[in-house]
């Protein structure tokens, strides 16, 4: 319910009174919505039988003018008095309303603006929709909260998922899934086990329309399906990126009981729109990543397939050397880089003859010579892509010492960049427990006692804690 001083202030309703008496030469009168006198002009106006006409603004009645009956024209005066008091009355509300929208503008773009700042420039889908999830759980604080990614194949639906594809149960080809990236709230473990179809129940109708749904009672509704957890009221809004949808946030049960307005609605649906863009980038950013290391992977193989005792050698140094990398809390993108330096470290061999490579006697020093030159050769056949020049300087400098006695370089200590020292070690430890022409493998044991005997020597003793750990 409202009443006139919604719309205007007591002072200039009190001074519009005054003129409307003065101008129109009568006693004027406005009462509130129980017809109680709220202001009157002249205030000791005599009572005389009075004419009255309601005040509406946008269908609401806010109280009445009143003039006396006796006066000149009474309806003409209240005529006048309704139309240009209503014009004034609508004007405050207009400019009300339009303060409301500039905060909510305001509260838009603020958002927006943390949001940006929270996601930083890196490119790590994962992370954005984490984001995301925080974002919609603030402006909605639910029960759950869902960001789910479309995976364009049933191949990417995980086995442990409770996969809801038709009623009867079928698991259609070429049909997209739904799957959570992250779920946050008190059913988040249920809620990451979903997999919900794309081509029916309330997905799919969000998949179809690509605008956000909500449902005030799913018990009612039969589009709501395969969901893991009880829930009353959702709420879903598609990630949009131009027309595609590539996803979806899910919130399902406000923690206040109410229901989904259209104010938290446009607001997720704001966020979502940003961060559609970030995932989808993060996303293509992941295939190209992916590509790089199959290739890198092929490399390494074609390179370790050049000598049949040292197959496999260059994964398990990249496996090891990231794990070193994980325990000594380097942050994701270095270890990725890490990784894809080991997997490469001894590339270089490509250009060495296999007389050498699997020469079973000791090598003679021109030979040796040839064998070492692998570390700065394999550097050289990446240093020229812009972004593989940081892991070209590490695959360089995989074969230094701790104590300055290795090469290319014949860098010591801390001169030796830390993926180096690490690749070092792993590379070490994978060859002692490998086969080799002059030996068997060593076991675990062996190999630790063996290191243990040159760590501060060949390797930094820190790298080496932390391999312990990671092998333990
Ligand atoms: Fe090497």
């Amino acid at each position: 319910m409202s009443d006139i001083f919604d719309y205007i202030q007591p002072d200039s309703l009190h001074a519009l009174i005054r003129q409307y008496s003065e101008v129109l030469d009568i006693p004027v009168s406005i009462l509130d919505e129980q017809r109680k006198v709220i202001f009157k002009h002249p205030e000791k106006s005599p009572r005389a039988k009075s004419e009255r006409r309601e005040l509406r603004i946008k269908d609401n009645s806010i109280g009445y003018i009143s003039v006396p009956s006796s006066g000149r024209s009474p309806g003409a005066a209240l005529d006048f008095i309704e139309q240009n008091l209503t014009e004034i009355l609508s004007m405050g509300y207009e400019i009300d309303s339009l303060s409301g929208e500039v905060a909510r503008n305001y509260e838009e773009m603020s958002l927006l603006w943390q949001l940006t700042s929270r996601l930083g420039v890196g490119l790590d889908s994962d992370k954005v929709c984490r984001v995301l999830a925080d974002e919609a759980m603030k402006i909605c604080p639910s029960r759950n909260v869902s960001i789910l990614l479309l995976a364009e194949t049933p191949s990417r639906v995980p086995k442990t998922s409770c996969i809801v594809t038709t009623k009867e149960d079928e698991v259609p080809e070429n049909v997209p899934f739904f799957l959570p990236e992250v779920s946050l709230g008190e059913d988040a473990k249920s809620a990451s086990m979903m997999a919900l179809s794309a081509a029916h129940g309330l997905m799919g109708e969000v998949y179809k329309r690509k605008e956000p749904i909500t449902i005030c009672d799913v018990a009612k509704d039969e589009r709501f399906e395969g969901f893991t957890f009880p829930i009353k009221r959702i709420l879903v809004v598609p990630l949009l990126v131009e027309d595609d949808v590539i996803g979806a946030i899910v919130a399902g049960d406000k923690l206040d009981g109410e229901e989904f307005y259209s104010t938290e609605i446009r607001l997720i649906m704001s966020i979502a729109t940003e961060c559609a863009v970030s995932i989808k980038k993060a996303l293509l950013y992941d295939e190209i990543h992916d590509m790089l290391f199959s290739t890198a992977e092929a490399f390494s193989l074609a390179m370790d397939a050049k000598d049949p005792y040292t197959y496999g050698h260059s994964k398990r140094v990249s496996e090891l050397a990231a794990g070193i990398g994980e325990s000594m809390g380097l942050p994701a993108d270095t270890i990725g880089k890490v990784r894809l330096a080991a997997l490469l470290h001894d590339i270089g061999k490509l250009g060495t003859p296999e007389v050498i490579l699997g020469k079973i006697s000791n090598l003679e020093p021109d030979e040796m010579e040839m064998m070492r030159e692998h570390a700065y050769m394999g550097a050289r056949m990446i240093e020229n892509i812009k972004r593989m020049r940081e892991i070209s300087t590490w695959m360089c400098h995989h074969h230094e010492k701790f104590d300055g006695s290795g090469y290319p370089s014949g860098l010591k200590g801390e001169q030796i960049p830390l993926p180096s020292r690490i690749i070092a070690l792993a590379d070490y430890y994978d060859a002692l427990t490998s086969d080799r022409p002059y030996r068997k493998a060593l076991t675990k044991e062996d190999a630790i006692n063996e290191m243990k005997a040159v760590v501060g020597k060949h390797f930094d003793p820190a790298v080496y804690e932390h391999f312990l750990k990671v092998t333990s």
